[in-house]
């Protein structure tokens, strides 16, 4: 692999964007009435509009030629495959294997991950099973009816956001989750629970993460003090790769959920990292998650380019991002239940596409991951909105919105979707008035997402489409999306501060 903007294909690009600077949405629509259709992906439930950013068919030909030219497909084959494409850490990536829906062997380092993945997932079942059902109690004999989830970044905002997003679903113990070091946010959480009825699931792929780990001392004093140094043991379980280091803080081996140095913390939703959201929803809910990111998987894999939900997702965000300088992606789920997405993606995407050198340790004269930042819809309407509509800085939005949602009104979602596809027309064609301070220029890129349902399926489906977009955006820069050293200065530099303190 090497830079993109060494192969012709970029440099078509800059051409195409110099040649084409002054050709608006609206005239691209005004010329082709059928642009959207033409433009528009379906897979796995989901349909993914990407006509609203200034792509002709000359430059979705040179982006599909640069995806080609970066070896998107192989990178890809290796990722599914067990190949260590984590260059810097010598790791494999298969979060997609922790998903897959049959027993194919999936080999690192010689043997076959698979049975370890379904082993894994029966311990999980058994363990949701007896939770929901009262099989599993507390240490005085109670069902459990709080689950506590203690974790950090990708040891939390998967969780947080699936379980967020299945709530309405949600049959099984009250889910919470605690992840600031800021004591408020543990004491906030407790202080309305009963020991008694509390489990707590700390998770920590590495179990040195200091924020959690003194969040889950905290939590264990505050059980201790109510129910004695004995409870701990049914009050407490632990997802981690560290088995020691979870054995050391008083967690037995029964209470441990394995975890793989080639699952990577955002990307780990999908393994016991996700145990709360299996206590929320129950097993066959999760497996419906798992079977929606597997298809999407199945889709990224086999669709031809030029109609592949996900490569098509990055490729028009490397557009707007490198060619016509947006600086940012803003997410804007239309639906109350995706609410907690933006927070979601913004580790998915900054930390895995936050850098700058390549996959070769070569720094890039080429901008990488954007800013990404949202807010539901339509409550950031009225407080951002105005930035995007009238500000000066460039901004690709997208839409998310959810077509038929069995829990929201159809007075309410016919307000929605008119808000949503509003925001979406304003962004495109604007509307000039005699007055500029009224004026909106419009001509912004947008991309329109719709899931068929809110479901575990489409959740999962939909999930699995943005780490494939952030995958193929990374394999399109040369860059490994898969590690995160810029985050461990701060936590060297708090021990040296800690230590003078
Ligand atoms: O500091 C960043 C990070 O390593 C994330 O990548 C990770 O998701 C988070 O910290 C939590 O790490 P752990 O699961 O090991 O506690």
């Amino acid at each position: 692999m090497t830079k993109p903007t060494q192969h012709p294909a970029w440099h078509a690009l800059q051409k195409l964007h110099e040649k084409n600077k002054d050709v608006t949405l609206a005239a691209l629509f005004a010329q082709e009435p059928a642009r959207a259709q033409r433009m528009t992906v379906t897979a796995c439930g989901l349909e993914a509009d990407f006509s609203r950013s200034t792509i002709t068919p000359d430059v979705m030909e040179s982006l599909l030629a640069l995806a080609k030219a970066q070896g998107v497909e192989t990178l890809r084959e290796k990722m599914m495959t067990g190949e260590k494409i984590n260059v810097t850490e010598g790791r494999a990536v298969l979060h997609t294997a922790l998903r897959a829906q049959g027993d194919a062997p999936i080999m690192v380092d010689g043997s076959d991950v698979m049975p370890v993945i379904r082993a894994l997932q029966v311990k999980m079942e058994n363990f949701t099973v007896a939770v929901r059902d009262g099989a599993w109690l507390g240490a005085t004999g109670q069902k459990i009816t709080d689950v506590v989830n203690i974790g950090i970044g990708g040891s939390d905002l998967g969780p947080r956001f699936v379980v967020s997003a299945l709530r309405a679903q949600a049959s099984g113990p009250r889910v919470h989750f605690v992840a600031n070091v800021d004591a408020f946010d543990l004491l906030n959480v407790v202080e309305n629970l009963n020991p008694a009825t509390t489990l707590f699931v700390v998770v920590s792929k590495t179990f040195t993460t200091q924020e959690t780990l003194l969040n889950a001392t905290s939590a264990r004093a505050w059980l201790v003090s109510a129910l004695g140094e004995a409870a701990v043991a049914r009050h407490f379980v632990a997802v981690s790769t560290n088995q020691q280091a979870a054995a050391f803080f008083g967690i037995k081996a029964d209470n441990m959920f394995a975890l793989w140095d080639w699952v990577g913390g955002r990307y780990s939703l999908w393994s016991a990292v996700g145990l709360s959201i299996a206590l929320a929803v129950g097993w066959p809910a999760f497996k419906d998650l798992l079977a929606g990111a597997a298809a999407m998987d199945t889709h990224f894999r086999t669709a031809p380019l030029a109609s592949n939900m996900p490569v098509l997702f990055g490729l028009t965000g490397l557009w707007n991002r490198n060619f016509c300088g947006a600086e940012a992606e803003a997410i804007l789920p239309y639906s109350e239940r995706l609410r907690e997405l933006p927070r979601f993606l913004q580790q998915l995407n900054m930390e895995s596409n936050g850098k700058s050198v390549t996959r070769g340790g070569e720094a890039v004269d080429y901008q990488t991951g954007p800013v990404i930042f949202g807010e539901c819809g339509s409550v950031g309407q009225h407080s951002f909105h105005q930035w995007l509509h009238q500000g000066t800085g460039r901004v690709a939005a997208e839409f998310i919105g959810v077509r038929h949602d069995d829990r929201n009104r159809p007075d309410h979602a016919l307000i929605l979707h008119a808000h949503m596809m509003a925001q979406v027309e304003a962004l495109k064609s604007g509307r000039v008035a005699d007055d500029p301070a009224r004026t909106n220029a419009g001509n912004k890129p947008a991309t329109v997402l719709w899931l068929e349902r809110l479901d575990p399926y489409h959740l999962g489906a939909l999930v699995a489409l943005y780490e494939h977009k952030v995958f193929v955006q990374g394999s399109l820069w040369d860059i490994n999306s898969f590690d995160q050293f810029g985050v461990e200065l701060g936590k060297a530099l708090a021990s040296e501060i800690l230590a003078k303190a």
